[in-house]
């Protein structure tokens, strides 16, 4: 008797394709990703502590940063959360089928690389505003760090199984959502005075972008191989829903529900709605031309359909959604 997995002929394809595309993986590390020497640093944005006039630095970081309203800075707050624990979605590439068959981070392939190049610059993300924030003298730090420390502790789940069609469609949806996020933040740190994070906020939403741009080239390179399987896993996501990468930061705290007060604060204050949602499935619908595909097989043309009309569904559902009267702020002092 045979204890072996039974074998999962989709999933095998998938594999075999995810591999074909290594060489293009590779080259993205090396022209969209960015070089540590080259690129900007978190130290870039914050006061120099070597300098001796950096307290006068730091009061003014203090004044500008008052004005802003505390539900915009509760979401930051959340953003820089979720920023903090993405080096660990590492873990979660490396263990999608047919990204890292030889279990090895020093695999020289496409893939391995990409995983670590991309968590590497996410890294500044966290960085960046967890600093930043820290200065402002407004966030009770000791809570935000414990919620860094369970999120990181409790995982996540973005349920693509290990299927790597599905996971980039995931992260294509995500890196886009994630850049939406930064800029409202950014117009908002605008009107309420705070330049400095403002621009933060963009240079962050500047690299989603970029990560965005080659997540989706990626996925536009399987659907060119292998469109029904890539509707398929586009389908198999939408009908899922995208779950946000800081959705258990409160599992198995004092306050269980700290994910959901947050997402209603982002909902209220405009930095992620109902509405971002919508148009971003719409975006992905028109990049990858789902409405044109032809030659699909049966299972697929239905996932053409579904796909083709689901932006609308949840842009009527954006409509009739009202944003919460009341919402929890979190983490300040
Ligand atoms: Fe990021
Ligand atoms: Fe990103």
């Amino acid at each position: 008797m045979s204890t072996s997995k039974p074998i999962n002929h989709e999933l095998e394809k998938n594999m075999e394709v995810i591999s074909q595309l290594d060489d293009i993986v590779g080259e993205a590390v090396d022209n969209i990703l960015v070089d540590p020497d080259d690129c900007w640093q978190p130290s870039d944005f914050l006061p120099d502590f070597q300098n001796p006039e950096v307290f006068e630095e730091v009061k003014l970081l203090q004044k500008r940063a008052e004005g802003i309203p505390d539900t915009v800075l509760t979401s930051l707050i959340g953003n820089m959360i979720t920023e903090e624990a993405l080096p660990s979605y590492q873990t979660y590439f490396n263990l999608l089928e047919g990204i890292n068959d030889e279990r090895s981070l020093l695999n020289p392939s496409g893939w391995v690389r990409w995983s670590k190049s991309w968590t590497a610059e996410e890294n500044r993300h966290g960085d960046l505003l967890n600093k930043y924030l820290y200065l402002t003298g407004r966030v009770d730090m000791n809570a935000v760090e414990r919620t860094i420390h369970r999120l990181i502790t409790n995982g996540f789940d973005p349920k693509s199984e290990s299927d790597p069609y599905q996971a980039m469609i995931y992260t294509s949806f995500q890196e886009r959502a994630t850049k939406i996020s930064h800029v409202n933040t950014g117009k908002l740190a605008d009107k309420a005075g705070d330049h400095v994070l403002s621009k933060i906020c963009k240079t962050i939403a500047g690299d989603e972008a970029r990560h965005e741009k080659a997540y989706k080239t990626f996925m536009s390179k399987i659907f060119e191989i292998d469109p029904s399987g890539a509707i398929l896993a586009f389908e198999k996501m939408m009908r899922k829903q995208i779950v946000m990468p800081a959705v258990l930061m409160g599992q198995g705290g004092s306050n269980p529900s700290l994910f959901e007060q947050f997402s209603a604060i982002t909902q209220k204050v405009g930095i992620y709605t109902g509405w971002d949602y919508a148009r971003i499935i719409q975006h992905l619908v028109d990049h990858w031309k789902i409405e044109a595909l032809t030659g699909l097989n049966d299972m697929a043309a239905k996932a053409q359909d579904y796909l083709s009309n689901l932006a609308d569904r949840y842009m009527r559902l954006a409509d009739r959604m009202k944003a919460p009267d009341e919402v929890q702020l979190a983490w300040l002092k």
